[in-house]
């Protein structure tokens, strides 16, 4: 009997510390570069200095370094038409990377700004998560 109250308390300790995983927030340097590699790093390149004349740099850029929320929601609705980054002018497009959940975009937007020279502030999941919806009420 007693043994049996053991084993339930452990399954229970199972289940709830496996839950507890689900919802801890990936953001964190090491998971914002997995991201980054996955879903950035063939356009923008490894350290973030682009492609010349096709892709801008990620390396201490005004779209980076500056207002969080623009910068969410090049991620959540992509980029297209003429666009000045440091001095240098793109006319390419960026597809939507909404696909990403808020966790995967707030770790690799973090990753970028603290990365490739940056030294900006964390993107939060819920500066992503407010930006979506802010965003959901416009655009859809
Ligand atoms: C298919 C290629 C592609 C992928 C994948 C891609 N980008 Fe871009 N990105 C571009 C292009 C092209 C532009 C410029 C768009 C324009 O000219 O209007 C851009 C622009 C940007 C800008 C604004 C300009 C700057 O350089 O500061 C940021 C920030 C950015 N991308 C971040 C990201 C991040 C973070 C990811 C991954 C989550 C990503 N991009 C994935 C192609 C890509």
């Amino acid at each position: 009997m007693k043994s049996a109250l053991i084993i339930l308390a452990l399954s229970f300790i199972a289940t709830f510390s496996n839950a507890q995983k689900k919802v801890l927030p990936v953001t964190n340097v090491t998971t914002g570069k997995e991201i980054y590699a996955k879903h950035c790093m063939t356009c923008h390149q490894v350290d973030g200095v682009g492609a010349q004349n096709m892709i801008p740099p990620l390396i201490k850029t005004d779209y980076v370094l500056g207002d969080k929320k623009r910068l969410i929601k090049i991620i959540l609705n992509g980029l297209k038409g003429d666009l000045d980054v440091n001095g240098d002018m793109y006319s390419g497009e960026m597809p939507s990377q909404a696909l990403l959940k808020d966790d995967e975009i707030a770790a690799a937007l973090t990753y970028v700004r603290k990365s490739f020279g940056n030294s900006a502030s964390a993107v939060t999941i819920k500066d992503v998560r407010r930006v979506r919806a802010a965003n959901k009420t416009i655009s859809k």
